[in-house]
């Protein structure tokens, strides 16, 4: 099968046709061959493929809140096409089987999909996954997101067996005793007297975490990284050479206790939505390479789930279908980053970190998407491919919509 894509801007610079050819791209440039099927794209930004680093996709366990197929159509309409799932699932993905049960159930769907597995058996904090094993099995890191690994030796056990099998280690940096409630700490949140989560549970365990993965040389990633104060900790040992990443979500970087309505559940999410000043503070450290780059946390809940009193409702924000316009509409067209930046840090690093290659290059295989930067649309429910509908974009208008995703070397996604 021969799809060609014909007139559109490679980067949003370069006009460029691209012929794709048994799932590769064959010619980038000028196309003179006929192709099985011409998609006329004049003028529109043509993108590699987004790659997410980290994403929830329920599977096992939570499949009324998503499931790999829902996660993969989710994907593919964000214009992503490699995505990194949690294994905060039910049972946690702690085994070699379940991640390659996983990558089975994960081979005919749209989207490629990586494993990252738990660091401890049952993501309970105390015996280590076997992480040769993982390791053989596909895993690209081992985590236990959504909980920090709260005994040191533990963690140190962890560390320095990853770094002899080359395997990151993502901490979800919030020591619990200061993370108990589910709002930022300042005067604003103070006022409506709310629950707390500090900035300085996140510093302190990225403190612990980066120190202890400087002792054994290995590769620390930071997730969600939230607050200012921890990106001091993040640059100084980054200037010491320690192998620490980090990345920001599209809600830390867009919205701030200032901007949110503070009581409302959507907006509950851990670690929490911080100030203005730390929301500033996480644009300028990307800009700096303080944090490497972006991911969704994509977080899909039910709605019972989500719609409860915000002390009692789940933590977490869906968002796989509007990260790219939403950080688009925000901080591309406003002036604030590049188009290429924004390319940078949410395909190309996290695909570093994840070890695919990014680039639009010819003998590939086609990942990419087509992104109508002109388009104005309003999100609405039915615009989520995802089961959780908890996303804060809806009702909001963006600029720019991603209007064809390959994937694999096929059309996957396709706006008509
Ligand atoms: O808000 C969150 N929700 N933060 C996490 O780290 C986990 C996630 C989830 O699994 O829902
Ligand atoms: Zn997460």
């Amino acid at each position: 099968m021969r799809y060609l894509l014909r007139g559109g801007l490679l980067m949003g610079e370069t006009p460029a046709d691209i012929l794709v050819e048994e799932g590769k791209i064959k010619k980038i440039g000028n196309v003179s061959e006929g192709a099985d099927e011409v998609i006329d794209i004049q003028g529109r930004f043509v993108l590699p493929g987004l790659v997410d680093p980290h994403a929830h996709a329920r599977e096992p366990g939570q499949e009324h809140k998503e499931t790999l197929d829902s996660l993969s159509e989710a994907a593919v309409r964000g214009g992503y096409t490699h995505v990194a799932v949690m294994p905060n699932t039910s049972p946690p993905i702690d085994t070699p089987e379940l991640v390659r049960s996983i990558l089975r159930r994960a081979e005919g769907l749209a989207v490629h999909i990586h494993v990252i597995g738990a660091l401890t058996k049952g993501r309970k904090g105390g015996e280590l996954v076997e992480v040769g094993l993982m390791k053989e099995a596909g895993v690209i890191a081992l985590s236990d997101d959504g909980d920090w690994v709260t005994d040191a030796s533990v963690m140190f056990n962890a560390l320095t067996y990853a770094a002899y099998f080359n395997l990151p280690i993502i901490t979800h940096a919030e020591v619990p005793e200061l993370a108990g409630g589910f709002a930022h700490y300042d005067p604003i949140t103070l006022k409506y007297g709310m629950k707390f989560r500090l900035s300085l549970a996140e510093e302190l365990a990225v403190y612990r975490d980066g120190r202890l993965a400087q002792i054994a040389e290995a590769h620390l990633h930071v997730a969600h990284v939230s607050a200012a104060e921890t990106l001091e900790i993040i640059r100084s040992l980054k200037n010491k050479g320690v192998k620490i990443t980090a990345e920001v979500t599209p809600h830390h970087l867009l919205f701030s206790t200032e901007r949110i309505p503070l009581h409302d559940p959507l907006f509950r999410v851990n670690p929490p939505i911080r100030s203005e000043k730390d929301r500033l503070a996480l644009i300028d450290a990307l800009k700096e390479g303080i944090i490497d780059f972006v991911a969704t946390d994509h977080a899909p809940h039910s709605l019972y789930e989500k719609e409860a009193p915000i002390s009692e409702a789940a933590a977490g924000i869906e968002g796989l279908e509007t990260a790219f316009s939403a950080l688009f509409t925000h901080l591309v067209k406003t002036g604030e980053i590049s188009l290429k930046d924004l390319v940078r840090w949410m395909a190309t690093e996290p695909g570093h970190f994840m070890g695919v290659s990014t680039a639009i290059e010819v003998g590939k295989e086609a990942n990419l998407v087509v992104f109508d930067q002109d388009a104005r649309w309003v999100p609405s429910e039915k615009d989520l491919a995802s089961a959780g509908k908890n996303n804060p974009f809806l009702g909001k208008e963006l600029c720019g919509r991603v209007i064809l995703t390959f994937a694999k070397g096929k059309p996957v996604y396709q706006r008509r």
